[in-house]
């Protein structure tokens, strides 16, 4: 993850231009909240670029600024957002349609949401079981497909008027995918796109456009995507940023607030048992199994890297992790997380901490979605290439170099990203070791 010195970040000069992949409940839930921030009618709460302060230099010194005037962020006005989706509904109607926002709300912002109409998705049903739309391209192959992307981009951000683009993959979750032998080397990940191989997923096309045609991109979902090495050399030859999986919202971002004040206290952990009602579209697609098991696959890692059964066996060894996500269509998107954590302390003698989390998973995600472009466009500005693991704080599964493990204690991970930004201006990064102030 090499960098530039301070001086040469580029400026966040123009528009930068936020293409989503998917307008369903985060994508919708980002635009409208942007708006509605740009017109006054509410605070980026949840925004670390918008919100976050950042310490510099000894805690006597005084300097916190914000993050968005300590490093060049693209400014919320320059925001312009395109979209691809299976359903031709526009940004307004896709907002109603997933209720996550009051309609007063949404009548107020009416004027820019219905403006945005989603480009044909490059889809398959074969990769989300429980979708079937009617907003969709067609092409010889799946080689074609990834072209009519490219073209598409280029016309798009000439039209828009746009300096820089980013692509965030805010669609449905996509069937478990192994890596394949396809997805080695970039002649064979094209060889197997004109192939139709079905190792190729559509994520892995817009994530292959994304890159030939220079934007930096994120994945918001647990899919393979990004993650092969074929994508990642690409990206490190056309110098573009990556990064993912699957945002960190509701019972995730609590596990890893939590899992790690219990290591540090050296409490030992004998179970956890998470489940969740939920009943928004991302519900429905998560009921089909092998979705799910996409999912449960980015759940479940969370805790055996904070807890390293391997460092302390007497702790953790053989703690038992399940976690279930049921489809309750009365819920919406409020959804309800119950965590049951079954732990033990001096003696060993049992405890248990009950969670119910009545979160609203949009509601968290959004925020995520602002960050991950601001950071992600910056990153390119500065000339960050590959995959970018100071963005782990954003991501149930972290993306890493191959052979390294992902970093899940969110308190080092913001750590991690606080002071990449340290580093990129120039700052002495903090280590928390404070001698100085009693010599
Ligand atoms: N909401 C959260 O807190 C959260 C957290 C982590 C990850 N995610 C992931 O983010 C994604 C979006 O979540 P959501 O709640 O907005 O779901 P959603 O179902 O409301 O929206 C997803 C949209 O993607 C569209 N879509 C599916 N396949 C597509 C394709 N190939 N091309 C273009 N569009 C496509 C669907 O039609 C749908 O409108 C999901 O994969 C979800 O698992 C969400």
């Amino acid at each position: 993850m090499p960098v530039a010195k301070q001086n040469e970040i580029a400026p966040a000069e123009g528009r930068l231009g936020v293409l989503l992949v998917g307008l369903g409940a985060v994508s919708t839930t980002f635009i409208a909240g942007v708006e509605a921030i740009k017109k006054g009618f509410a605070q980026p709460i949840g925004s670390l670029t918008q919100m976050g302060t950042i310490r510099l230099g000894k805690r006597t010194d005084n300097r916190v600024p914000l993050i968005k005037d300590f490093v060049p962020l693209a400014q919320l006005k320059d925001l312009v957002f395109g979209a691809w989706d299976i359903f031709p509904d526009s940004a307004y109607d896709a907002a109603l349609n997933a209720g996550v926002l009051e309609k007063e709300l949404l009548g107020q912002l009416k004027e820019p949401l219905r403006k945005i109409k989603p480009m044909k998705a490059v889809f398959d049903q074969t990769y989300v079981k429980r979708l079937s739309g009617t907003n969709v391209k067609t092409g010889k192959n799946k080689f074609e497909l990834a072209q009519q992307l490219i073209d598409e981009i280029a016309e798009w951000k000439r039209k828009n008027k746009c300096s820089r683009l980013v692509m965030i993959w805010a669609a449905s979750t996509e069937i478990f995918l192994k890596p394949h032998g396809v997805h080695k080397t970039l002649d064979s990940f094209e060889q197997a796109m004109r192939d139709n191989h079905k190792a190729i997923a559509p994520s892995m096309i817009y994530a292959y456009a994304a890159l030939k045609s220079g934007i930096p991109f994120a994945n918001g979902a647990p899919n393979l995507t990004v993650d092969i090495p074929a994508l990642r050399s690409l990206a490190d030859k056309n110098k573009l940023a990556i990064c993912g999986k699957d945002f960190k919202t509701g019972q995730t971002l609590m596990k890893t607030i939590i899992a790690p004040g219990l290591k540090a206290r050296m409490l030992g952990l004998h179970g956890w048992y998470s489940t969740n009602i939920l009943g928004n579209r991302d519900g429905e697609v998560l009921d089909d199994p092998d979705s799910f098991k996409t999912k449960e696959e980015s759940k479940l890692s969370v805790l055996e890297y904070i807890l390293q059964p391997e460092v302390y066996p007497s702790l953790y060894k053989d703690f038992s992790h399940v976690v279930r996500i049921n489809y309750y269509p009365p819920r919406g998107d409020n959804k309800e997380g119950w965590d049951n954590i079954d732990i033990f302390g001096w003696l060993g003698y049992p405890m248990q901490i009950k969670i119910d989390f009545l979160c609203r998973d949009s509601i968290l995600a959004a925020p995520i979605v602002l960050d991950l472009a601001l950071f992600l466009d910056l990153a390119q500005r500065v000339g960050m290439k590959g995959v970018q693991e100071w963005l782990s704080f954003y991501f149930k599964s972290p993306q890493t170099a191959p052979g390294l493990y992902p970093e899940h204690d969110i308190f080092i991970q913001l750590m991690k990203l606080k002071n990449t930004l340290r580093h990129l201006r120039g700052e002495d990064l903090i280590t928390h070791l404070g001698l100085e102030y009693y010599d």
